[in-house]
């Protein structure tokens, strides 16, 4: 049976190939065989001309750079005095979590987009993984520890969390609660948000109101509709 892909002409006269004698055929299938080892060929890595050229000598890393010694640092901490000697470069967190043994601030990204590690200096919320120790020195610290009114009370915000169920996993708790704690003292401060509709008045404690003031801290578990509902139980009856 013919070949299909065979498609060699017909043999014939012709007064070329009478003269060079019997040309061998080309046919469809040698054709492709060919064409395709002729674009591996193209393909291959050109390796005779790279191999001829100097290797780039690769750039010498730097030399480190030798750590600060530690130095004094004084710090206020739920009321209490601290006397550390702690290196420029540490964070807030870390001299709450690993010198001090506060492990209530959590570390989540260590880098200023979870809020877990939310503190207040002086009231206000800052995210300790972006704060250095040195920073808060004779400044006010509030961590989740200090939320409450000592001998293990619960603040009204911690307690509406449990009420409310305003946790899962419990991890991103901490800087919820101090951020909610600080977004109260906003509150009734009257400072305005990115979604106060009317910047000359006081805000009005809108659901959306609390949700833009706690957008900083996220929870993986989704529990914001609860963490809401907590903080503006807790907002109203100090309203
Ligand atoms: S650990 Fe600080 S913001 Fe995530
Ligand atoms: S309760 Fe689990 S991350 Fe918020």
């Amino acid at each position: 049976m013919p070949d299909p892909l065979d498609v060699r002409p017909a043999a014939g006269p012709s007064d070329d190939a009478q003269e060079a004698g019997p040309a061998p055929a080309l046919s469809r299938r040698g054709f492709i065989q060919s064409a395709l080892a002729g674009a591996a060929l193209n393909a291959a890595p050109r390796t005779v001309g790279a191999a001829a050229k100097p290797a780039v000598p690769a750039a010498a890393a730097p030399a480190p750079v030798p750590a600060a010694p530690p130095q004094p640092v004084r710090l206020n901490i739920n009321g209490k005095d601290y006397q550390l000697a702690l290196e420029p470069r540490v964070t807030l967190l870390d001299a709450l979590r690993e010198t001090i043994g506060l492990t209530g601030t959590k570390k989540g990204c260590d880098r200023g987009q979870c809020g877990a590690c939310t503190v207040m200096l002086d009231g206000r919320r800052v995210n300790s993984c972006l704060t250095l120790a040195v920073m808060a020195e004779d400044r006010k610290i509030v961590t989740v520890e200090g939320l409450g009114a000592g001998n293990d009370a619960l603040s009204p915000l911690q307690a509406a969390f449990i009420a409310h169920d305003a946790f899962q996993c419990g991890y991103c708790t901490p800087g919820q609660l101090c951020s909610a704690t600080a977004l109260l003292g906003e509150l009734r401060a009257g400072a305005a948000s990115a979604v106060t509709p009317d910047v000359r008045g006081r805000p009005a404690l809108t659901d959306d109101e609390i949700r833009e003031r706690m957008s900083g801290n996220i929870c993986r578990c989704g529990a914001y509709p609860n963490i809401v509902r907590a903080i503006r139980i807790v907002a109203a009856g100090q309203a």
